[in-house]
């Protein structure tokens, strides 16, 4: 159970700096919208929810609300901001970056911003990776290409390096740009600055295509992906439909979390039956795969099968092996489920006609839309605010539209997934008519 005390934010020390945007801010004290510095967001948003907690208001767990302050903690004029991008791909991570340089040259004058290049990695000078120096002129329209211009990478690198590294270039504060493994590090590295008493802050942009990190409703790119991945679906579909008992296989990421596979199969109402790894599944018996596939065919004359790559992992040996953030390396459920159906078909003396398509890297390796642009944007302008303001060891997120601070260690104690009871999958549950329970 969360409470108020998991909530609070790191903090560097007193604001002692009049922010260059105080005068904005002051205006804005009695618009609605507005959180001022003392004010806080409710985690809970239900009467019910509050009620259950038997306590004031204001001892109710909340968050921190993200957004300029009037003070601040770093000098503009000395500050140098650094910026690394870690981990997988994701749409609008050049959003970012570029969002985060300009918020720091327009708005607070600050003319000292290094990216660090290929994750991590990039701040280990052993490595040989040069930093970057960002420019209002670099970034300009780096918004418009996919991919990071920084470079990413997967993996730890030494925390101790890492400070001497920030240590050596006078680095105020650094902004991470990463998932799940990545604010792992991020938490490292604001240990290991504790532990030397340094007043550098550490604050976090969540990115990840799957969805999977808890409390900030949704990562930026994520809905990207998603519109990418429905595109497969419906291809899959129009394929399935158009042939004689065709039947379309879809594979989309997601490797602890279901929620590329539920949105965009939501997208267009034409999947059949979606897979995830947080709902398990069996391929045999009455309710299984198989089975009710076949009576689906027979009824449709096609079906489409949307599985994301970490569902029906205990339908075949584990690999035994993992990548360089630690992630278990998935065995193929799409092999196995197309083996199997095709085998089903084939031994009940049915024709088939099976397509599969895997957009695989295709969903994330693309510009960001219009809406996750303004995403970005808009969490990046409120991490920098965040870093100026001295706040750290912290992510900024928007939960139910509030843009709001998240402490770290708060996203990195467990991944957020799809819940089998929640409304989300009753959705997908609705709109493909398939069985409550398949295993
Ligand atoms: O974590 C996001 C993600 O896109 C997963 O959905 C996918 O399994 C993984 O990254 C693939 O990453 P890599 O770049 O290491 O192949």
């Amino acid at each position: 159970m969360i409470t108020l005390a998991d909530l609070q934010v790191s903090s560097l020390g007193p604001c002692r700096y009049d922010s260059p945007l105080a005068s904005y801010v002051a205006d804005r004290q009695t618009n609605e919208y507005y959180v001022s510095e003392g004010d806080r967001v409710l985690y809970d948003d239900t009467i019910d929810l509050l009620e259950r907690r038997a306590e004031p208001v204001e001892r109710s767990p909340s968050f921190e609300p993200g957004g300029p302050r009037a003070r601040i903690f770093h000098d503009p004029a000395t500050t140098h901001v650094g910026v690394v991008t870690c981990g997988g791909l994701c749409p609008g991570l050049n959003d970012v970056i570029r969002a985060v340089t300009l918020e720091l040259y327009t708005h607070y004058g600050v003319t000292q911003v290094t990216g660090f290049q290929n994750g991590y990695a990039g701040l280990v000078p052993q490595l040989g990776f040069e930093p970057v120096s960002l420019t209002p002129g670099l970034v300009g329209s780096i918004n418009k290409r996919g991919g990071t211009v920084l470079g990413t990478s997967r993996g730890a690198q030494d925390p101790s390096v890492i400070v001497d590294r920030l240590v050596e270039l006078e680095i105020d504060a650094l902004i991470v740009i990463g998932g799940d493994g990545s604010m792992h590090g991020a938490h490292k590295i604001v240990e290991e600055i504790g532990r030397r008493g340094l007043a550098i802050g550490v604050v976090g942009i969540p990115k990840t295509i799957d969805n999977d990190i808890p409390h900030i409703g949704q990562s930026f790119g994520f809905a990207t992906a998603f519109s990418e991945a429905s595109k497969a679906i419906t291809a899959a579909h129009v394929e399935a439909e158009s042939a004689y008992n065709g039947v379309g296989l879809v594979k989309v990421m997601g490797r602890h979390a279901g929620f590329i596979a539920c949105y965009a199969a939501l997208a267009n109402h034409d999947a059949d039956f979606v897979l995830i790894p947080e709902v398990p599944f069996a391929l045999d018996g009455e309710n299984g795969l198989l089975r009710t596939l076949a009576r689906r065919v027979r009824a449709h004359g096609s079906a489409v099968v949307v599985l994301a790559e970490g569902a029906g992992q205990e339908l075949m040996p584990a690999t035994g092996k993992s990548d360089a953030s630690g992630n278990r390396r998935l065995g193929d459920i799409a092999a196995v489920v197309r083996a199997a159906i095709e085998k089903d078909f084939h031994d009940r003396g049915e024709p088939l006609t099976l397509k599969y398509l895997d957009p695989g890297y295709g969903i994330r390796a693309v510009p960001a839309d219009a809406a996750d642009s303004v995403y970005c944007a808009r969490l990046a302008q409120i991490a920098v605010h965040a870093a100026m303001s001295g706040r750290t060891d912290m992510v900024v997120g928007r939960r139910r539209h509030r843009f709001v601070h998240v402490p770290i260690p708060l996203v990195i104690e467990r991944r957020h997934s799809v819940a089998p009871d929640g409304d989300l999958w009753l959705s997908v549950l609705e709109s493909t008519a398939q069985p409550l329970d398949m295993s």
